[in-house]
């Protein structure tokens, strides 16, 4: 299995997890990740199966119209705490649409469902381990009364001989991550490897870096 180029553990946001033995290291090889934080699954994963769960959520299959909101390119590598890609990887995502409403029948927020907005993908990661979808960026939603959750998205990663991941992607610049329960009960490190990073843009749509590092089963 070829290892992840220095250039994209760089690109992908990766350097920022390196454990501190990485100062000491050789070289990028014996440079170990620190896995991803894995974070709570939440109560709105689809209870229904749809026909449409592909890489562009901000179409479906038989529809006109386009999903309501900023489109964007969520992108990444799924590696091992070496930096070897994980390969044929399953990234399971799902969020709310644009006005922060899950299409979910148990969703309490009274802001409109969009029947544009796809708001799950099951998609694999290449041969290289990277993966890349359009989306939506996700509105903030009250969890109860007093907190609000920041726009995140929710993922989920099985890769072949790895612990299935239930863990939140974060955006950066985001007011409501400072004050979210769950962000905040992270340590500094943890937060920082959750909130994706803005890379460019690509046709025109704004890139959020947003790499993960998975841990063998048998640990
Ligand atoms: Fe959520």
């Amino acid at each position: 299995m070829k290892k992840i180029s220095r250039r994209n553990v760089i690109r992908y946001g990766l350097a920022g997890t390196v454990l501190g033995i990485a100062g000491v290291a050789k070289s990028w090889d014996q440079a170990l990740l620190a896995p991803t934080p894995a974070e709570v699954e939440g109560p709105f994963y689809p209870v229904a199966d749809q026909a449409d769960k592909d890489a562009d959520m901000t179409r479906i299959t038989g529809r006109t119209g386009v999903a309501k909101g900023e489109a964007i390119i969520v992108e990444g590598t799924i590696t091992d705490i070496s930096g070897n890609p994980v390969a044929d990887a399953v990234i399971d995502v799902w969020q709310a649409n644009a006005a922060g409403r899950y299409n979910h029948p148990r969703d309490p927020n009274p802001t409109p469902r969009d029947p544009d907005f796809q708001g799950w993908a099951v998609i694999r990661s290449d041969a290289d381990g990277h993966y890349r979808f359009r989306t939506v960026k996700p509105g903030a939603y009250p969890a109860t009364k007093t907190w609000m959750r920041p726009p995140h998205i929710h993922f989920k990663i099985s890769g072949k001989g790895f612990r299935t991941l239930i863990t939140q992607m974060y955006f950066p610049n985001e007011l409501l991550n400072e004050a979210d329960l769950l962000l905040r009960n992270k340590s500094p490190k943890e937060q920082s490897a959750m909130i994706a990073k803005a890379d460019g843009d690509h046709e025109n749509l704004t890139v959020y870096a947003y790499s993960i590092v998975l841990i063998p089963a048998q640990r």
